[in-house]
């Protein structure tokens, strides 16, 4: 394929802390909600963590990211997305001072990817607020975490301020309307939450979303900071103007997120959906200022697209993911009831270009699937994981696409570029990555790193800016 990625094209893969670092009470952490949530994003959370959780090991990051990196570095990673896990830095979310063990964590980290000039990009709040915010204040509900978000935000823009530029303020800031507790660490049920409190908690995140990009602004001007979004197009299921309607409705949802970053104010449109559905929220004097401070640029995860239906009945037979939809006739899915869709990156590229100008950058996006660790005839463990290259490939092309489109795409980082624990299911079975890792559901497994067959492909991709992609 000819060229189209440019040279400063920052390639490169994503994790976040809760998913790999493992060492869950070491060196001063605090406990985070993750850490009592072993089934997954959508199962009842326990009292206290327990064994079965995969994430209190997770991958043991923590002790081994000099080996990771240097095999990021091995396939030229130009950029590495990572979280910061706030319980490392302040354990109990109120604390009045951060823990200094943590901080090194992160100081030692980021110094490892300068030796190999890998750019980090990192999200500050990746579904693991505090387990005690959640506790004691039913977490972003109450406007108290504002603050606290932003005293963390400070301590961390402040310590690594000549260490990372690119910031990212919340982890797939929409899906707190699907998942309360692990997007917005609202332990009160779903089924018990009342609108209103669900969208004064999104109100308080928005804010602090928007204080964290002043903040970082006044810190360090040269910071990119940005929002991040869980972007799902959807797509009408039949032409009927009903479904239409319903599809530009749903679009809302998600979209009026990334319109309050960007535009810096509430879209009217919302008005008339809080007087339909009974909500009111408590804006303070000040929040209007403060949402002004819009985003440098846009991020957001791909995995699917989904289908709308203005029918109740067939409402019913939703979609495997968190956003509610119906599923697509035309399209096959992954193992996991995904649905695999690669048009449409390119088409939410063109979208929210269109309605935005802004920068956009793909920092999620790949293939959950089982794979088969296998030896190969040099006597090397392997994955043959030509499905996971098909996937990217094809996502890739898409892109590719989108940038002859007009489209203004910063970077792109795969997904659990090293396997790690999955957030909807929890299971490691659920694998991204281009590095195996010898870990398994029952907790067996060496940790042991083996490169699969796609560590190679995508160290070409990077390496050719594009050229191998098919
Ligand atoms: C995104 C999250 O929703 O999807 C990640 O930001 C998550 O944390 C990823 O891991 C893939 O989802 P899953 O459930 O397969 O891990």
């Amino acid at each position: 394929m000819n060229n189209r990625f440019l040279e400063n094209f920052l390639w490169g893969g994503a994790t976040a802390a809760n998913q790999c670092e493992g060492a869950y009470n070491i060196d001063g952490k605090g406990l985070s909600i993750q850490d009592i949530m072993p089934k997954g994003m959508m199962s009842a959370p326990t009292e206290v963590p327990t064994e079965d959780n995969m994430k209190l090991v997770g991958i043991d990051f923590y002790n081994r990211y000099k080996e990771d990196i240097k095999m990021f570095a091995e396939m030229g990673f130009k950029t590495f997305r990572l979280s910061i896990a706030w319980s490392r830095i302040f354990p109990n979310g109120d604390d009045a001072e951060p823990n200094e063990k943590g901080l090194e964590f992160y100081d030692k980290v980021f110094d490892e990817l300068a030796k190999y000039g890998i750019e980090p990009l990192v999200t500050l709040s990746h579904y693991e607020t505090p387990l005690h915010l959640a506790k004691k204040y039913d977490g972003w509900i109450d406007r108290r975490l504002i603050g606290f978000y932003e005293k963390y935000v400070r301590t961390v823009f402040t310590r690594y301020k000549d260490k990372v530029k690119y910031w990212l303020t919340f982890n797939e800031i929409n899906s707190v309307l699907h998942a309360p507790l692990m997007s917005g660490g609202i332990l009160t049920d779903k089924s018990k939450l009342s609108k209103s409190d669900l969208y004064q908690a999104i109100h308080h995140e928005l804010v602090a979303s928007a204080l964290a990009v002043k903040i970082g602004h006044e810190i360090n001007p040269e910071f990119k900071v940005g929002c991040m979004i869980l972007a799902i197009p959807n797509y009408p299921i039949t032409p009927k103007p009903d479904d239409v309607i319903e599809t530009m409705i749903a679009d809302r949802q998600n979209l009026y997120f990334a319109d309050v970053h960007v535009r810096g104010s509430y879209p009217k449109y919302l008005n008339k959906y809080f007087k339909e559905n009974g909500i009111s929220i408590t804006m303070e004097e000040g929040d209007e200022e403060i949402l002004k401070n819009t985003v440098d640029f846009i991020s957001f995860s791909y995995y699917m697209s989904s289908c709308i239906t203005a029918d109740e009945e067939k409402k019913k037979a939703g979609t495997a993911n968190l956003i509610p939809g119906v599923p697509n006739p035309y399209l096959p899915a992954s193992e996991w009831g995904w649905q695999i869709d690669p048009k449409g990156l390119r088409y939410i590229l063109n979208v929210l270009y269109d309605r935005y100008q802004k920068p956009l950058f793909i920092v999620e996006n790949g293939l959950g699937a089982v794979d088969e660790l296998i030896t190969d005839e040099n006597g090397n463990k392997t994955v043959n994981d030509d499905y996971r290259i098909k996937y990217l490939n094809d996502h890739l092309v898409q892109v590719a696409e989108a940038i002859e489109d007009g489209v203004e795409v910063m970077g792109y980082t795969t997904w659990g570029c090293i396997d790690l624990v999955s957030a909807s299911t929890a299971q490691l079975k659920k694998r991204y990555g281009f590095i195996y890792v010898d870990r398994n559901d029952d907790g067996s497994g060496t940790l042991e790193r083996y490169k699969k067959k796609s560590f190679y492909w995508y160290k070409d991709v990077i390496a050719t800016h594009g050229g191998n992609l098919k």
